[in-house]
């Protein structure tokens, strides 16, 4: 048997195999030692989680912003910089590195010669994922997000994420077609250079757009002839050019499209007025720098990452847009939702219907079951390591039994059936099932994992850096002052007729309930 199989490195050891089943473990810069990598006492850890009162007093003082950046960092340091592994090489490698068509992977991928699936433990095969879907996954009735996210933001971190998490199916599921690895805007203005020049305007620095009732809409691909992926059935005339491919599918993400359009085509405007001899083409570079930088971002994506956003149970039944009730059937695709209703009323609908909570199983809608499937049939084809393997990665512990991971008796009875052991629950599974935290939209794998990797891009991004972060990037005082003035409600109500209802939450008061009529307010 491979030794490696057992994952006997911990802490971030790097398991080398040799000859007649002998494997070391190279713990260099883990700050562990020994023949599996492993610890003195974790006085982090102690420190961390005793001496309250010493945590007390630092909450309640200056030094909390100190210690929240050495927090901060050290969080995003579980991301490592140069990237490492990918789908295809489970060892550091130069082609790994350099090559930017794959994502990159945090754990190597599960040894092909192990006796399971999973390496050592569980079952010789794994569970069918349409069972795992259907038992645990599907949603019997609809369960809102005790925080209260609604669905502005569902479609604000679709639209945000979906600049850099696009697979590149033809390819294969290990990879991308976002090849900057990061926040770029690509979903604005395109992910290649011929399809940025095809949605400008080329005058002013603007993007091309049409006038519907006298308002700024993206244009037809009449009118911009690139590559959408729509339905047949869609009339040329609703077909709107966008920068990314499959936009088209909700009018959640034409809302946004439509937003960053014209919050561009606003910058440049604020641009030329303060620089009346900028040509078009640096009226453009600067506006997009001004666009990009406001959800800062920038690593290199892994698939880990892409898995874990899979957040399809913030789907809700049906779509309550203006009074009506939106089906499945009747929303996707229905760019002519946006260009009938407009930004206003759109915005005001989705922040005022609730999302449904991501975690604890039995929340995606029966429309999106393939989705999910796909995500754990993927997963396996790329040999994506068990849940607890990552658990460790992250530095938490791994559960000892799927009664420890879940409240939820009958699920972890069945799930023990299904897997046969927890150190073979598989990783999205893992993140979708586990107990939620008290009255929380997720577990505490989802929060613990996904917060490194965002906060590795925050910290790693050049816009970040003293060399690109002064006034005179952004075409001096004016283009600063958009960045650093950046809200939601600005991005609306600035680009919008009159201001709605506009949040990631749902309405917590009378007052904002009240709140949608149209207004002169900004
Ligand atoms: C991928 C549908 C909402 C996150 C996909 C795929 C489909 C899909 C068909 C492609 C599956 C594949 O071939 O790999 C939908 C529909 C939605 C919805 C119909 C709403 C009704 C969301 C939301 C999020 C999300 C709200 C997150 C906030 C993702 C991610 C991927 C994905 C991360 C992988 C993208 C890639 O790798 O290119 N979705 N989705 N989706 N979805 Fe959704």
């Amino acid at each position: 048997v491979n030794p490696c199989c057992h994952y006997p490195c911990q802490n971030s050891g790097m398991c080398v195999r040799y000859a007649a089943g002998r494997f070391e473990c190279d713990c260099t810069g883990t700050g562990f030692y020994g023949d599996n990598c492993t610890p003195s006492p974790d006085t982090v850890h102690y420190l961390l989680t005793h001496f309250h009162w010493l945590w007390e007093l630092i909450n309640t003082s200056f030094l909390r912003d100190v210690l929240m950046r050495v927090v901060l960092t050290v969080r995003s340091n579980f991301i490592p910089s140069p990237p490492t592994f990918n789908s295809k090489y489970g060892y550091l490698s130069w082609e790994s590195y350099s090559n930017l068509s794959y994502y990159t992977r945090l754990l190597p991928p599960v040894p092909e010669d192990c006796p399971t699936p999973m390496g050592t433990k569980g079952k010789a095969v794994l569970p069918d994922p349409a069972v795992l879907v259907e038992r645990f996954l599907i949603r019997k009735t609809f369960r809102p997000d005790p925080q209260g996210a609604n669905l502005m933001f569902a479609f604000f971190a679709q639209h945000f994420t979906h600049q850099f998490f696009k697979t590149h199916h033809r390819m294969g599921p290990g990879f991308t077609r976002a090849l900057s690895h990061g926040v770029d805007a690509g979903h604005i203005y395109g992910d290649n250079l011929e399809r940025q020049l095809q949605l400008r305007l080329h005058q002013d620095g603007k993007l091309k757009y049409q006038l519907v009732k006298g308002e700024m809409f993206p244009p037809t691909t009449k009118q911009v002839p690139v590559t959408m992926s729509y339905p047949d059935s869609i009339p040329d005339h609703q077909r709107l050019a966008l920068g990314q491919e499959v936009f088209g599918l909700l009018p959640g993400l034409a809302l946004y499209s439509t937003l960053w359009l014209r919050e561009h085509n606003r910058a440049c405007d604020i641009l030329r007025a303060e620089h009346p001899s900028w040509d078009d083409e640096q009226l453009f570079q600067t506006a997009r720098l001004i666009i990009i930088v406001r959800p800062d971002y920038s690593n290199r994506i892994s698939l880990e990452f892409n898995h874990l956003y899979h957040w399809h149970p913030l789907m809700p039944d049906s779509f309550l847009v203006d009074g009506q009730d939106v089906d499945y059937p009747h929303f996707l695709f229905n760019t002519s939702l946006l260009l009938h209703f407009g930004v206003e009323k759109l915005v005001d609908a989705f922040s005022r219907q609730e999302a449904g909570q991501i975690g604890g199983g039995w929340n995606v809608h029966r429309r999106l079951q393939k989705v999910v499937e796909l995500v754990i049939k993927e997963s396996r084809d790329l040999r994506v390591q068990p849940f607890n393997e990552y658990r460790k990665k992250f530095e938490l512990k791994p559960y000892k039994s799927f009664y420890e991971f879940t409240d939820d008796q009958e699920m972890a009875r069945q799930l023990e059936e299904l897997y046969g052991d927890i150190d073979a629950l598989e990783f999205y599974p893992g993140l979708l099932l586990e107990r939620t935290r008290h009255n929380a939209i997720f577990g505490e794998s989802m929060v613990e994992m996904g917060a490194p990797f965002s906060l590795k891009g925050l910290l790693g991004n050049p816009i970040c850096s003293p060399v690109y972060w002064k006034p005179s990037t952004f075409g001096g005082a004016a283009g600063f002052d958009l960045v650093n003035s950046a809200t939601l409600e600005r991005l609306v109500c600035l680009n919008s007729r009159w201001c709605p209802y506009v949040s990631f939450h749902v309405p917590r008061n009378e007052r904002d309930r009240r709140r949608r009529e149209p207004t002169t307010e900004l």
